[in-house]
């Protein structure tokens, strides 16, 4: 019989390319081999709890991941390996002399997540490396210096004043029932709105009203869902999908929002210098960065601008909603410590009509509660480097170049052989005579080095703001039939919200 068409013609071919796909698969497999080799060999320093074979250790920490951690880090001083699957792996470090070397350091931000996040913000300060983000640091290090920020103080108030005035509408008797996350986040976002464009939006009242809002609160949504689902972490499968679309959709609105803005303010800048006119009552960021856009014109781009400006938001109001939420939570469980700040504000403030920059510095023992909740619930959990050398610890422990290293801020602030009974609330830890022998890098909810925080200073106002005027309004206490349920991303959340009962102090 003679032979088909398709085994003389088309035979070869086939053969050859079924050999070149082998030959690849085999490459492949040999190099992810290497790899998996190469890091534990690397690690080999560092006791690992028991891992999968595929898994690693993702199963094991997927429920109550918080909890664990903290069993891990009573049990692996210092650091432990978290293998992600079989080729990937992570160094998570929790001692502050490791916190120390590592954040004295400036290596690369880690892929996950700032690949999620970039193309939402762009490259800004926080996604930035290297000479460009030395540059822009540099830059806008002067736009956070307390002269700028006193006089934003009073919008401020102006918008936890909104907020409670709402709340105060929701009193069906003496009480209501509040998820304070949702509206202490748009209250923030309120706050960096005008701070940052001197945007009134009225978000807090109708939060779908405005397409920037609206964009802001989904993006974020959205970048909590891809991180954790696994698959649409390939840019491929995430662009396909309907949250990819949807993703470029509010870019897009993102984009021509801050491009109007930013293009709105050069004119008005422009018309104001022509004819001697100044209208606002203070300098916003907008001002802050294209004032440094004048003076650089060669090294501050409009992308830059639209970067930073973003970044800034983004940032800024779920960070700082975070610390303000978690902290009403930690006092409702604990009423002997709201009282003692109730009483303090009331002595300095009053009846709150009036609350100005220089009443803050004098809310020692609120200051301390804010502290306390930062170390026992760290808006932000971790952070992490990919080593751009080779790294050794004060134990003479080593990793090198490539390696990535998650700094737990969580695991820190719970560290048993740093915090007495961590688990409990205690504000008198930061009190000056009991901070002075503690070690510099053992509370670092701002993170510290030159990397740290450039908005710690803008958060704690808006905190001790939130605090003052909520607690001389509300009595909180926690509702008892939903308590927070801690879901770790890159911002410490409750997938459940954080569900607060308001008594209206008469
Ligand atoms: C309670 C509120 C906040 C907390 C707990 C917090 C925490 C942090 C932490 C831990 C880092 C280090 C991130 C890393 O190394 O990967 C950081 C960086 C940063 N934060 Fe905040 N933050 C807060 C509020 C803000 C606010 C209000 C702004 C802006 C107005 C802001 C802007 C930034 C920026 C731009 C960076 C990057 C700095 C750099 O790399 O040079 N943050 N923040």
């Amino acid at each position: 019989m003679e032979p088909s068409w398709l085994e003389t013609r088309w035979a070869r071919p086939i053969y050859l390319a079924f050999v070149f796909c082998l030959a690849l698969v085999l490459l492949q497999a040999i190099k992810l081999y290497l790899r998996r080799q190469r890091l534990l060999q690397d690690l080999c320093c560092y006791p690992a709890p028991p891992t999968h074979w595929l898994y690693g250790h993702q199963k094991f920490l997927q429920e109550d991941e918080m909890e664990k951690l903290e069993e891990l880090v009573e049990k692996y001083p210092c650091a432990f390996p978290r293998w992600v699957g079989p080729f990937q792996a992570f160094l998570y470090i929790y001692d502050p002399d490791y916190a120390k070397t590592l954040l004295s350091r400036t290596d690369s931000k880690s892929q996950f997540p700032n690949q999620f996040l970039s193309p939402c913000t762009g490259k800004g300060l926080l996604n930035l490396d290297g000479p460009k983000w030395f540059q822009h640091r540099h830059l806008l290090t002067p736009g956070f210096h307390l002269n700028i920020l006193k006089p934003y103080t009073e919008v401020m108030v102006q918008s936890v004043n909104t907020m409670l005035d709402k709340w105060e509408k929701m009193l069906i008797t003496q009480h209501t029932n509040v998820e304070a996350f949702e509206h202490i986040n748009l209250m923030t976002l309120d706050i960096l709105l005008k701070c940052a464009f001197s945007q009134k939006t009225n978000c807090q009242i109708n939060s779908t009203n405005d397409p920037y809002v609206k964009a802001v609160l989904e993006l974020n949504k959205i970048i909590f869902y891809r991180m954790n689902s696994f698959l649409e972490h390939h840019d491929i499968i995430f662009n396909f999908s309907p949250e990819g679309h949807h993703f470029q959709e509010l870019h897009q609105v993102l984009h021509h929002y801050t491009e109007k803005i930013v293009q709105d303010r050069k004119k008005s800048l422009q018309d104001d210098r022509t004819q001697n006119t100044q209208k606002r009552t203070y300098q916003d960021f907008l001002d802050i960065v294209l004032s440094v856009q004048a003076e650089n014109a060669d090294s501050f781009s409009d992308n830059d601008i639209w970067s930073e400006v973003n970044t800034f938001i983004l940032a800024g109001h779920g960070t700082t909603a975070g610390g303000i939420s978690w902290l009403l939570y930690c006092l409702a469980l604990n009423p002997e410590h709201q009282q003692r700040c109730r009483e303090e504000i009331r002595g300095i403030l009053r009846d709150g009509s009036s609350i100005t920059w220089n009443h803050l510095g004098e809310m020692s023992y609120t200051t301390m509660c804010i502290k306390e909740a930062l170390r026992l619930s760290p808006p932000i959990p971790s952070i992490s480097r990919e080593l751009n050398k080779p790294l050794t610890f004060p134990d003479g422990r080593s990793l090198p170049a490539g390696m990535n290293v998650v700094l737990s801020i969580w695991g820190l602030h719970h560290n048993p052989a740093i915090w007495e009974n961590p688990k409990v609330f205690d504000p008198l830890r930061f009190s000056p005579e009991n901070s002075d022998q503690r070690h510099p890098y053992a509370f670092l909810p701002f993170s510290a080095g030159p990397r740290d925080c450039i908005g710690q200073q803008f958060a704690m106002i808006q905190v001790k703001v939130a605090m003052a005027l909520i607690l001389l309004h509300f009595e909180v206490t926690p509702d008892p039939n939903r308590p927070p349920i801690l879901s770790s991303q890159s911002v410490l959340k409750s997938k459940n919200g954080i569900h607060l009962c308001l008594k209206k102090i008469p």
